[in-house]
């Protein structure tokens, strides 16, 4: 194959080279296109621009395939743990035993967020969503600990900062739903697991103590294991680029959480449950709601359905629903919404509208019913996506860092005025 590509551009032929990834993926690096012909390439919504070169996560959306560091998810969901899959997407490999007790210990001792933060919690509204809080707080880490590190330079100092904020931004978490309720805060407890630990903040009162139940912590720590890295998605890139500018690694995962929260990306796992709650509530019609996503006239979209890269299906929602369904038998739960969610996914698939758009259930289809049944409250759901997806984007971070990737700066084609005379209307 050749490694270039040609583009024409009035009668003038460019040469560009051509990219392959270890997965056969290819691209063509337009990167000097503008320098040599004036011309840049225009794609709204980066639906085929590829950001950057990657070696954390592979997925084929066509196949329904995804790797973190080449190891299946369906592997690393089933026997793996949350805190090895976050080393091995910040770290590259998977860790020895001795490096595993250490980046745990490491992190339990570091789950105590400093008193100065927990005032900041007075200053919020007492139903403040927990989202807004979370991506507040994480960037108000930056602040209770300055410091401009280079990872290729400090890397004992980058590595405390990866550990502080997956510790503390779980206690962070709990802390929001605490203070979304109008309870007191629970500290954390450096003898309890990681998923543990945060259930423990989350449902604990000073009146009443909480009993873990071990099902629900490897339900919780499956569910961040499928949520923990995803490429270049929405958050994930709004991390890299605002990381690009070398603003502090909170600040850069203050962004990605703010972008997580929106309706299209990780906020859909909370209007999915919204959604079933309102179909139960019309009488269960699912065939109603069916036609509602398919009319162009009405705004209403299946949420949880549809992916921007996922053509076939997701695989994470493939395992999410099996858990769901175990989940929920273990927990002796008869939950409506997962019959209604069943009923969607089923008329969904079968009508040419979803068929000829190939869009199927997307992780958070399945994922609020078992956050439901493990007692997490719907407001807290893109919380638990963020928790998640945090090693992801730390990882993201640090190789976009260790690589000395430019400040990430896109162009764009102007289609405003040309020029025009300022008229006075006595202003000054
Ligand atoms: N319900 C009804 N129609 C849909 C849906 C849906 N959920 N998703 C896409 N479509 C239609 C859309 O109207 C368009 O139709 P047409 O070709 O006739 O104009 C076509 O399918 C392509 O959709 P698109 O909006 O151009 O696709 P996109 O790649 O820009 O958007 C998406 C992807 C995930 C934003 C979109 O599918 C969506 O809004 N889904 C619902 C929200 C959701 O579940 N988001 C979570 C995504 S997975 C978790 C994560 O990674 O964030």
């Amino acid at each position: 194959m050749s490694n270039t590509a040609q583009i024409i551009l009035e009668g003038k032929t460019y040469e560009m080279p051509v990219f392959e990834g270890t997965e056969g993926e290819k691209a063509i690096d337009i990167g000097k296109l503008r320098d040599q012909s004036s011309y840049i390439t225009l794609d709204s919504g980066y639906k085929n621009t590829g950001a950057t070169k990657s070696a954390i996560t592979f997925l084929d959306g066509e196949l329904g395939i995804l790797s973190y560091r080449g190891y299946p998810i369906e592997q690393l969901a089933e026997k793996s743990t949350f805190l090895e899959v976050a080393y091995l997407l910040i770290f590259g490999e998977l860790p020895t035993t001795e490096q595993f007790a250490t980046f745990k210990t490491n992190i339990t001792r570091r789950t105590l967020v400093n008193e100065d933060m927990r005032k900041i919690f007075d200053g919020f509204p007492v139903n403040a969503h927990p989202m807004g809080v979370l991506g507040a707080l994480s960037s108000a880490l930056a602040v209770f600990y300055p410091s401009q590190i280079d990872p290729n330079k400090d890397k004992a100092e980058t590595e405390l900062h990866i550990v502080r904020l997956l510790a503390k931004l779980p206690t962070i978490a709990a802390w929001a739903y605490k203070n979304s309720q109008g309870h007191p805060l629970n500290y954390p407890k450096n003898k309890l697991g990681y998923c543990e630990n945060f259930l423990n903040m989350m449902f604990a009162m000073p009146t009443e103590e909480y009993d873990i139940d071990p099902d629900i912590v490897d339900a919780l720590d499956k569910l961040l294991i499928l949520h923990a890295d995803h490429e270049q998605n929405c958050s994930t890139s709004t991390v890299r680029l605002a990381g690009s500018s070398q603003v502090s690694l909170y600040s850069a995962i203050s962004a990605g959480i703010s972008s997580l929260w929106g309706p299209l990306h990780g906020g859909a796992n909370q209007e999915v449950i919204e959604m079933l709650e309102e179909i139960i509530a019309d009488g269960g019609n699912v065939e109603k709601y069916v036609a509602k996503a398919k009319d162009k006239n009405d705004s209403f979209r299946l949420m949880g359905f549809g992916h921007r890269v996922y053509k076939n299906f997701d695989p994470r929602a493939k395992i999410i629903k099996v858990s769901c369904d175990k989940v929920l038998k273990k927990l002796g739960i008869n939950d409506p919404a997962l019959e209604v969610a069943k009923k969607l996914e089923e008329a969904a698939l079968t009508d040419p509208y979803f068929i000829e758009r190939k869009l199927y259930p997307n992780v958070d289809f399945y994922s609020g019913i078992i956050y439901r049944a493990l007692g997490i409250p719907t407001n807290m759901f893109t919380v638990m996506f963020a928790l998640g997806r945090l090693p992801g984007w730390i990882a993201q971070w640090k190789e976009m860092r260790e690589e000395n990737q430019p400040i990430g700066r896109p162009r764009q084609i102007y289609t405003g005025y040309t020029k025009r005379d300022y008229k006075d209307i006595g202003t000054r």
